[in-house]
């Protein structure tokens, strides 16, 4: 980018959008009021939150706050999936649309709040079929289908935690996962479509499978070889498809679809502790193993409620569609737990932005007459790539709403979004959050708040949030630190599955009492957050989280390798990429070939979102002289800065021959 361009972007963050009058007019929030409400009286917002869901029994306290363990509506009980579908049949939902989902092929489907809670009442009665009682963890590793929702909220309705693993894991990290939570069943599938391949999700589970021996049974979809999408399939795929039989392992593994023709078509909502465990989502944090963060039900359902109902502005015909993966967290809170909470209809898409052709996303906003679009940074810097013909070409019209998540956005492409997807008429929320966090914190309501080009603006009503420096004290407007939560909130994470010292290690030492993010941030004259990006070993790439040190270990794990350093350079439409300094064994040379081979290892071990967009083979990697490595210093070198401070290396010669290589490899 050119200075100029650099210019008028740091004038342009200065810009402010007020709410449009017609968006505001008609919003759900148009004025301060929630904020003061929250302002005023915290836990009284809240409560007034949880008491619009369906309590079987009324809770005796809001919160129980002994640092860092909040419990939330403690005495309540409540059922999630009795919440996301049986409250809403009673009325005219009941033949509304609740998930409206398109296949990779084009292949779509709808259930309607009555039709989806048939299945998941089916699925429930299956599971329990299977021996899955309340508190018995379910692993769920399938493709962006309907029965990855119909899973979930059966699980939730007879309240055996879930652990969804992405679909683009590979077998590796589904064992472990699997492992650290003693998962009695799988679900899976013997395929999903990605991009007109087809991923073996079910070979890859019976590798996984290979060290679990907690599952019991696999309950296997039938996605790609059902041949009910052979007709819409063009090319080799088709036959591909009709070809594809999964290897099914006698008294382990059951077609769901003959488990579903046997189920009772009821089964009764377990009332469930609004502190029992609603489900498991393993994240990446600092060290190589990631952590299983664990959601609570009552809180977590309040925080997920009150948020999409604010900030998409939901209206009962809005058809809202989150384009996330649902192994992620943004999945199960807003295309899944928050909308169905709602009673709106969610809109599900199994494939990707530029197959079969770059538009496809318009094409389905168009199609489906999509209201609310929820996307990431590092998407909509793909579309400006790819030029705005592609989405002038289809009607958008109905968008009256655009919401982004994952990663700061830059203002060039807030800029375009709103300016290319949403005709300049629809509002911008960037929402801040995390998997530790389960609900959106910090956001614009957007009928409220004037909006600033990448800003997240403010923390929604009810949420504390503060910058603080190295000693924990709050910095003053503008200067950058640490953004920390300052008191509990009810979607907050509990524990890390089984180590709770570790939960207290990563989010509460830092600074006693304050929830520590592991973002950098400031707030500006006006009280705008600005978010900076991850302070510790994580990055961020495309929007997914991975920890450096994950990617390190899967290195070493390789023969030829001795060590490795991994770092997040900047980059442009990933926001990160994977960078990796690798020193190799005596005697293995670095050629082109291996340098492919390791970064196919790195895919194979963890999945393809780890692998490095390059690996740089290095005799020697900078150390501090008890050994620790500067990746400070690699991140200079692969960013192509001056090198910082390298007083501290053991061997300052180290960086200045790194660099004149890397230069020249370069
Ligand atoms: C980053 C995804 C800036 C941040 C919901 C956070 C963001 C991490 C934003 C959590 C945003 C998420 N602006 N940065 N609007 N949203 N992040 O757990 O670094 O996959 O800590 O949760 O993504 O990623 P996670």
């Amino acid at each position: 980018m050119s200075a100029v361009a650099k210019i008028e972007t740091l004038l342009e963050e200065n810009r402010l959008f007020p709410p449009p009058e017609v968006f505001r007019e008609g919003a759900v929030a148009r004025d301060a009021t929630l904020y003061e409400e929250a302002a005023r009286d915290r836990l009284g917002f809240w409560t007034r939150m949880a008491r619009e869901l369906a309590w079987f029994k009324p809770w005796d306290r809001v919160l129980t706050w002994a640092p860092p363990d909040a419990r939330w509506f403690e005495g309540g009980r409540l059922n999630v999936s009795f919440n996301c579908l049986d409250r809403h049949l009673a009325g005219p939902r009941r033949n509304k649309a609740a998930l409206i989902w398109e296949g990779e092929p084009g292949d779509t489907r709808v259930y309607t709040y009555q039709q989806l809670a048939r299945e998941v009442n089916r699925f429930a009665n299956v599971l329990k079929g299977l021996g899955v009682e309340k508190g018995d963890r379910v692993t769920i590793y399938l493709p962006m289908i309907p029965e990855l929702a119909v899973a979930m909220l059966a699980c939730t309705r007879i309240g055996a935690p879930h652990s969804v693993v992405f679909g683009g894991f590979s077998a590796e990290s589904l064992r472990d996962r699997i492992n650290d939570s003693e998962a009695r069943i799988l679900i899976t599938a013997d395929g999903g479509f990605r991009r007109g391949g087809i991923v073996p999700l079910k070979a890859n589970a019976d590798a996984a499978l290979e060290g679990c021996p907690t599952v019991e049974k696999v309950v296997v979809v039938k996605r790609v070889g059902d041949g009910s999408v052979a007709g819409p399939r063009k090319g080799a795929g088709s036959d591909a498809a009709a070809a594809f039989e999964a290897d099914m392992r006698g008294g382990r593994d059951l077609w769901w679809h003959e488990l579903m023709a046997k189920a009772p078509a009821a089964c009764p909502a377990e009332p469930m502790e609004a502190e029992d465990i609603l489900f498991i989502l393993y994240t990446s944090g600092t060290t190589g193993k990631p952590k299983g963060i664990v959601h609570t039900t009552g809180g977590y359902l309040t925080g997920v409620y009150a948020t999409t109902k604010y900030v998409f502005d939901l209206k009962e015909e809005d058809v809202y569609w989150c384009t996330a993966d649902i192994g992620w967290v943004t999945g199960h809170s807003y295309i899944i737990y928050g909308p169905l909470a709602n009673g709106a209809t969610s809109l599900m898409f199994e494939g990707t932005p530029d197959y079969p052709h770059r538009g496809r996303f318009w094409e389905i906003v168009a199609k489906h007459g999509v209201n609310i679009l929820y996307t990431a940074p590092t998407a909509i810097r793909t579309f400006m790539r790819w030029g705005p013909e592609l989405p002038a070409g289809f009607d958008l019209s109905s968008l009256r709403l655009l919401g982004t998540v994952g990663e700061p956005i830059n203002p060039e492409a807030w800029i375009w979004y709103r300016q290319h997807i949403g005709g300049g008429r629809c509002p911008v929320v960037d929402t801040w959050w995390q998997t530790e966090t389960g609900s959106i914190l910090i956001t614009p309501l957007p009928g409220v708040i004037p909006t600033k080009p990448g800003s997240a603006t403010r923390p929604f009503p009810g949420i504390t949030a503060a910058v603080v420096d190295e000693q924990g004290r709050e910095v003053p407007p503008g200067a950058g630190g640490y953004l920390i939560l300052k008191e509990p909130w009810p979607a907050m994470l509990r524990t890390i599955y089984r180590d709770h010292d570790r939960f207290i290690q990563t989010y509460w030492n830092k600074f006693p009492g304050l929830y520590f993010t592991g973002d950098g941030a400031r707030i500006d004259e006006d009280g705008y957050f600005w978010l900076l990006g991850r302070v510790d070993d994580v990055i961020n790439v495309s929007g997914h989280r991975i920890g450096t040190m994950e990617i390190e270990s899967s290195l070493v794990d390789h023969p030829s390798v001795a060590e490795a350093a991994v770092i997040g350079r900047s980059h442009e439409i990933k926001g990160q990429a994977v960078s990796a300094f690798v020193t190799l064994k005596e005697g293995v040379e670095g050629t082109a070939q291996l340098n492919e081979i390791l970064k196919k290892h790195v895919a194979g071990k963890i999945g393809a979102l780890a692998r490095p967009e390059e690996i740089f083979f290095t005799a020697e990697l900078p150390k501090t002289r008890s050994g620790k490595i500067m990746r400070r210093l690699l991140r200079d070198i692969a960013e192509g800065r001056a090198l910082g401070d390298t007083t501290t290396l053991a061997d300052p010669t180290v960086m200045q021959k790194l660099k004149t290589q890397y230069d020249e490899a370069g």
